[in-house]
């Protein structure tokens, strides 16, 4: 069976576009395959956050993907930095990992212009770490943006040159598994293309129905329809994409009914595209609060979660050790 792996990076909060656009598709991938989601905190150590930065940041963002519907009885979910097997295979990948190639990587060449004080080992390594944290599982599928595909390069050349190098066929080379198909790119609230949380247009998961409300009203949006059944210009197609999101089929139709026969109010779209975004997300903003109060309750599930992916890490690292020469 296929083994599916996913990193999260432990900056900031769940927002509606993560949500309809990844997490709800890692949901349901843990009824089709064996998954491993993990938080990747060393990953987060490349710009030295404060101590209590990184243990708020890993139990908030494990608190909300629990509330999501990541689940520990189907799922392996642990944090990185307590998987100390996946640090023995970075330093093994590292010795036949170039230093022209990690250079050459993009998001290695952005960083070091944009912190010139610090361009650390940890930055240039970034791919070999994330190389490990795939291969210490022997993952085959990798669900990662667009962005994330040069670092899925160097993971692929990373694992094809240790199983050439011991003439072994030792690791899957891992593949991106593109989400495109089954998430939702769900659009900002400013007209822009996407809901990000730089662009200050987003809806977070734990915005409580005011805010939602008073965020959706003063959406972006135009004079109003020119022409009976005219194509819809991109603020008010953003509308109807968030409608067809978290609204019914009907809700959709009549709005869009409305928008061809021009009687369209905006404000009425935005009332009701407010109430359902509350409804749908009103039982996942309790759990995240139940969650998030309860941090024994985190912490447990962290610690089970790792318990899980160090017997995994364990034996990739046994058969590692052998084939590299050392006692196992
Ligand atoms: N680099 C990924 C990101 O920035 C996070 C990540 C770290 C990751 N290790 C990973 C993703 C392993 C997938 C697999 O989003």
């Amino acid at each position: 069976m296929d083994i599916v792996l996913s990193g999260i990076r432990p900056t900031g909060n769940l927002h509606l576009g993560n949500y309809y656009g990844a997490v709800k598709s890692f949901v349901k991938l843990q009824d089709e395959f064996n998954c491993y989601f993990f938080i990747a905190d060393w990953h987060s150590l490349t710009t030295h956050p404060k101590p209590e930065d990184i243990r708020r940041s890993a139990r908030t963002i494990l608190a909300e993907y629990l509330a999501c519907g990541l689940d520990p009885k189907k799922s392996t979910i642990y944090i990185q930095s307590d998987v100390p097997e996946t640090i023995e295979l970075y330093l093994y990948l590292n010795m036949n990992a170039y230093l022209g190639e990690l250079e050459r990587v993009t998001s290695f060449k952005e960083k070091a212009r944009k912190q010139p004080d610090n361009v650390n080992a940890g930055l240039l390594t970034y791919p070999t770490l994330m190389a490990a944290d795939i291969l210490i599982h022997r993952s085959t599928k990798v669900p990662v943006g667009k962005d994330q595909e040069q670092n899925m390069e160097m993971a692929r050349l990373y694992a094809n040159r240790f199983n050439n190098k011991y003439g072994v066929d030792y690791f899957p080379i891992p593949q991106s598994f593109s989400l495109a198909g089954r998430g939702i790119k769900i659009p900002g609230l400013d007209g822009s293309g996407k809901m990000g949380k730089s662009e200050g247009n987003c809806i977070y998961l734990y915005d409580d129905p005011a805010v939602i409300r008073k965020k959706v009203m003063r959406a972006v949006t135009d004079a109003g329809p020119q022409a009976p059944n005219s194509e819809k210009p991109e603020v008010i197609q953003n509308l109807f994409t968030l409608l067809g999101a978290v609204s019914s089929k009907e809700t959709y139709d009549y709005f869009d009914e409305k928008w061809n026969d021009m009687s369209i109010r905006y404000g009425d779209l935005k009332k009701q595209l407010a109430q359902d975004i509350i409804d749908t997300l009103t039982p996942i903003r309790e759990r995240i609060a139940e969650y998030s109060a309860n941090t024994e309750l985190l912490d447990r599930i962290a610690l089970e979660g790792a318990e899980k992916a160090r017997v995994s890490a364990a034996k990739t690292l046994r058969d590692v050790r052998e084939i590299i020469g050392f006692r196992v």
